[in-house]
């Protein structure tokens, strides 16, 4: 067989290879996504292990039964959100403020917009959503479909008039087929967008951490300073336990943890406009909170050790401080002073560490799918 032949034959086999109905939609071209042949399994990525999903985490899951989450759905909801062509200018995507290396959050205090404008708050990681039903740091979206489909429209984030957007992905090569295989037909809509995006945030779960293995072995595989960060974290005397609950290590209330004495965000208090929800900030999950920093809604907190010198020495009084974090137990009593030794809070931040999953930040299911 000569060259030419040889290339032909190739060609032909491309070809015939690209046009079976259950191919990957793969085209040569830039700013195409690769995605495998067969999507990947975010099904099971929901089925967390009876070791997490004790009471009351097992009675709690947002998942709206109008969107089950389908493998290719999330496929679909994966590529929306590394797509920078959602935003405005094709500048920034959901993945520029929620980066996988660090826990799907933003290493920086505030995250840059499509017009190079600010956030006024720290990206939040994302993960283990199912167990929320508000999202936000002051908990203003009802539930994710309605959350997703915020920071494309935000002024300062994406800057996207939705109104356009059906018709802007309609004219992308990858989006038809993308549809038509999450949803049955290649009808764009923002509804199948919110949807898609919602089943793919919601399929970042994380439950595979050091702290998950020691659940199995009785914490065996932690080191000494680990275990006594992890009594310290438990006990009544830092009761951090108390709002950082659960296997997940977080309350679905808004509550105050001191970080000022005039407040200067209002947080809950501008959703519900009560003055007993002033200073008031959705308790985040502490999964992952190795790699997430700066922390709290500010960001300004840039380690766990000033994290917990907040707690240490740090609370601040105001009318609203909860009273787990005062010293007569009221709301908006005496700040706390916990005098913890160092070592106390070596081994506290050590536990924390134990909370990172580092197989969920490699896990390409939940890569971009635009780098290849
Ligand atoms: C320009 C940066 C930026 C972009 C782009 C961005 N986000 Fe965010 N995201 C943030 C910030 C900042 C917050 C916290 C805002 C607040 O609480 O007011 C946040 C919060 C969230 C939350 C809430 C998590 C929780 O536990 O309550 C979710 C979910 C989320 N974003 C998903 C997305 C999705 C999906 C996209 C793309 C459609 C996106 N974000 C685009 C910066 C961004
Ligand atoms: C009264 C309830 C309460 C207690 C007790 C509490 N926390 Fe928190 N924690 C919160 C709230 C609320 C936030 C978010 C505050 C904000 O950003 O305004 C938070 C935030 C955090 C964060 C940052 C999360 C992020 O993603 O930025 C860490 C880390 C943390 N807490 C660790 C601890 C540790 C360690 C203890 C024990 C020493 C503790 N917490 C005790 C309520 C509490």
């Amino acid at each position: 067989m000569n060259k030419r032949i040889a290339a032909l034959t190739l060609t032909i086999t491309i070809v015939v290879i690209a046009c079976r109905k259950d191919d990957p939609i793969i085209v040569p071209q830039e700013h195409t996504p690769a995605l495998p042949a067969q999507p990947y399994d975010y099904v099971s990525a929901s089925a967390f292990p009876s070791s997490f999903l004790y009471p009351p985490l097992s009675f709690i899951n947002s998942e709206p039964q109008s969107n089950p989450t389908t493998d290719w759905g999330a496929t679909l909801g994966r590529v929306l959100f590394y797509d920078t062509q959602l935003s405005a200018n094709n500048a920034v995507s959901c993945a520029s403020c929620h980066k996988q290396q660090n826990g799907f959050s933003d290493p920086a205090r505030f995250s840059r917009g499509f017009a190079g404008g600010h956030t006024d708050r720290n990206s939040m990681a994302i993960l283990n959503t199912r167990f929320s039903f508000r999202f936000f740091w002051d908990r203003r979206a009802n539930g994710l479909e309605e959350q997703v489909m915020m920071p494309v429209m935000n002024a300062v984030e994406m800057g996207t008039d939705t109104v356009f957007l059906p018709a802007k992905l309609s004219a992308i090569s990858y989006y038809p087929g993308l549809f038509e295989h999450a949803f049955g037909t290649t009808e764009i809509s923002n509804t199948r967008i919110a949807r898609a995006l919602a089943q793919f945030v919601r399929s970042i779960n994380s439950w595979n951490s050091k702290y998950d293995e020691g659940l199995q072995n009785n914490f065996t595989n932690f080191t000494p300073e680990e275990n006594d960060g992890r009594t310290f974290f438990m006990s009544g005397q830092f009761n951090c336990n108390h709002c950082h609950t659960t296997s997940n290590f977080y309350t679905t209330q808004a509550l105050n943890n001191g970080l000022e004495s005039v407040v200067i965000d209002s947080g809950y208090a501008l959703v519900t406009g009560d003055p007993a929800d002033i200073g008031k900030f959705k308790v985040p999950t502490l999964r992952n909170i190795g790699v997430t920093g700066p922390y709290m809604h500010d960001g300004r907190f840039a380690t766990l050790e000033d994290v917990v010198e907040h707690y240490n020495s740090g609370i601040q009084g105001n009318p609203n401080l909860d009273d787990r974090l005062t010293v007569e137990a009221i709301t908006g009593g005496t700040p706390k002073q916990y005098n913890m030794t160092a070592y106390q809070k070596a081994a506290l931040v050590a536990f924390l560490k134990t909370l990172t999953d580092e197989g969920l930040m490699a896990d390409p299911k939940y890569s971009d799918p635009f780098v290849h």
